[in-house]
């Protein structure tokens, strides 16, 4: 077990290390002052707002927020553990790491909680074997199929009926309780799992750091599990990995439930991993495209299986390499690995491994579903839900061939499709990144917003702020530039005549003053005429990306709930938004018929626009 990497350590590996070379080596830089400058590895952009500082040895990124040191370089980009980051850069310094495996571990602040989970571990197996009550469990598990060796191989265990069977282990149980394994209430103790078949989870290093528990015939709940703990996150393990780790599978088979996984071993098909209970995270989707070369999504091909199968890829697609494949199988509805293993067989089981679909097919296919791509709204809806995954994936070959086919099912152009889906929208951005600081002394040049454009030209000439419309509509939408945009309108709304300089006079001395007068002095100076209607677009990009912001809101918090589904209001208010679009780039293109009019005007309305 290895313990923690003393600070010291780090701090002397990041005192010989220059962050410039490490971020270098992977991303063209180019020397911009007193710093460099890349496009941006995180998200995709056209100009580049990436810097690398080399007397603050950080890289900060003005577009995404991405930000921090050599170390959290690797781990970003390279998809390092913390441990193989520092390790990576102390070799390149000629350092050693210290050899935290021995002595140090008392320190660890989990090192009870991993105590108490090996102890129940221990316990559990042991009363498989041996427990006076353990007749059903183990007959139970015969019925299935499984052997004595696959089950001493994950570790397949009884909790023994009663309150206190593991409890009464313990001589302190606080480490019980905080590894999930004792439930404390009312002053009362007692064993969280009893008289349950119990499946421990590990972590990728072998630890115990939670179960899952079948009950042994019937009853409610079927599974249960260890609950969130500072060992045990369920949005990172992966059940199953260790043991595929170990059997070292080339390809990991992602499947839904612990037997599935279990079958499939028994059956000798390495590689199965389940995630457990929830969605694969963004967190679980880096690790399995880390530990091998294939990753095969097996689900159920009912309607949550698909979805489930969807929102993977969704997650797989942007960490997703050149040396990488990853394929998506569906069972026939309502089946699982475990079932249709045992009723056809390990080889025609492999037979469908091998018919597996390649993820950009699946992904599009699966998007495209419930589009009618003979109609211009289907393939727009397309589009919307394609862009959601492909603005997080990186250029390169992933991206060409998903474009590509993209542009087949759209009949757009693949670079239109670039552009479409690159462009200045809010949902390139995480909703829950910091918002910069308007005043902020960064010498970053400024990308250029339709809310900076906006700003710019408005400051150029004021008397345009007279036909804007409402500026409350621009307030606390919680995107960068809006808010200041609002007082500009206000400002100008008010003092028609008001001139360029008496606005800076107005806010000098206040955190916008620096911002105001870089806008100033990067806006290009155009015939009034042409003015207005580079004004309006401007502003009408800005409704636009209000628009997205709020359905990028909306898919964040399914992904921080881990909802299958929005409820019917979100629902509604995704269609709407969508539809809004829709008209919005009509009106743009070709105009609106009156019917539309009174349409867009009315979901305006919906949208405070
Ligand atoms: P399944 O019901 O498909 O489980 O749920 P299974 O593994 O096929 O179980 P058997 O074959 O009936 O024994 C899939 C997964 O969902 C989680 C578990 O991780 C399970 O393996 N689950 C299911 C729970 O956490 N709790 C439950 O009550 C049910
Ligand atoms: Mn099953």
């Amino acid at each position: 077990m290895a313990g923690r990497i003393p600070d010291e350590f780090i701090d002397e590996v990041l005192q010989r290390t220059d962050v410039v070379a490490i971020v270098g080596e992977r991303v063209p830089l180019r020397p911009a002052g007193s710093n460099y400058k890349a496009r941006c590895p995180f998200h995709e952009e056209r100009t580049p707002s990436f810097t690398v500082s080399p007397d603050r040895q950080t890289y900060h990124c003005f577009g995404c927020g991405a930000h921090g040191t050599a170390i959290r370089f690797l781990m970003e980009h390279d998809r390092m553990e913390f441990r193989e980051a520092v390790q990576d850069l102390a070799q390149r310094v000629g350092l050693e790491l210290p050899d935290t495996d021995s002595g140090v571990r008392t320190s660890d602040q989990h090192a009870p909680l991993y105590t108490a989970l090996d102890e129940a571990d221990r316990f559990y197996r042991h009363a498989l074997r041996s427990h006076p009550k353990r007749q059903a469990a183990v007959e139970y598990l015969k019925k299935r199929g499984i052997s004595g060796d696959i089950a001493a191989r994950f570790g397949l265990g009884y909790a023994p009926p009663g309150w206190d069977n593991l409890l009464r282990r313990f001589d302190d149980p606080r480490p019980a309780v905080r590894a999930g394994l004792v439930i404390e209430r009312d002053g009362r103790s007692y064993d969280r799992f009893r008289d349950r078949i119990t499946f421990p989870i590990h972590d990728r290093r072998g630890r115990v750091v939670g179960f899952g528990a079948r009950v042994v015939t019937d009853g409610e709940p079927k599974y249960l599990n260890s609950p969130e703990t500072p060992v045990f996150h369920k949005g990172r393990e992966i059940y199953g990995l260790y043991q595929a780790l170990r059997a070292r599978a080339d390809r990991l088979i992602v499947v839904e439930g612990y037997m599935d996984v279990i079958a499939l071993a028994q059956l000798g098909i390495e590689g199965a991993v389940a995630t457990l209970g929830t969605a694969t995270s963004t967190e679980q989707a880096s690790v399995l495209l880390r530990s091998a070369q294939e990753v095969i999504l097996c689900f159920d091909g009912d309607q949550p299986g698909q979805a489930a199968a969807l929102r993977a890829v969704e997650n797989l697609l942007p960490a997703l390499q050149a040396d990488r494949q990853v394929r998506v199988l569906l069972l026939p509805d309502g089946s699982d690995p475990d079932d249709l293993v045992r009723a056809e067989g390990r080889d025609s089981f492999l037979q469908r491994l091998e018919c597996a679909t390649p993820v950009v097919d699946f992904f599009l296919a699966s998007l495209a579903d419930d589009c009618d791509l003979s109609t211009v709204d289907g393939r727009a809806r397309l589009l919307q839900q394609a862009s959601k995954t492909l603005r997080r994936v990186p250029r390169g070959l992933l991206r060409e061939a998903i474009l590509g086919q993209l542009a087949e099912k759209t009949g757009l152009a693949p670079d239109r499709l670039d552009e479409l889906l690159r462009g200045d929208t809010p949902a390139q951005q995480s909703p829950k990144r910091k918002p910069q600081t308007p005043g902020s002394t960064q010498q970053a040049e400024l990308r250029r917003t339709p809310a900076r454009h906006a700003i710019g030209l408005l400051l150029h000439q004021p008397q345009l702020g007279a036909h804007a419309g409402d500026p409350d509509r621009f307030a606390d939408r919680g995107i960068p530039g809006l808010d200041l945009l609002q007082q500009l309108l206000e400002l100008t709304r008010q003092a028609p005549h008001i001139t360029t300089a008496r606005i800076l006079e107005r806010f000098r001395d206040s955190s916008y003053e620096a911002a105001l007068n870089r806008l100033v002095a990067a806006q290009r100076t155009n015939a009034p005429e042409d003015a207005w209607p580079e004004f309006r677009d401007a502003l009408r990009r800005i409704e636009e990306q209000i628009v997205e912001q709020e359905q990028a809101d909306l898919f964040q918090r399914l992904e921080d709930e881990q909802r299958d589904c929005w409820t019917e209001d979100e629902e509604e208010r995704v269609r709407k938004a969508q539809r809004l679009q829709l008209l919005m780039d009509r009106l743009k293109r070709d105009g609106l018929t009156a019917d539309q009019e009174r349409e867009i005007a009315e979901l305006r309305r919906d949208f405070g626009l």
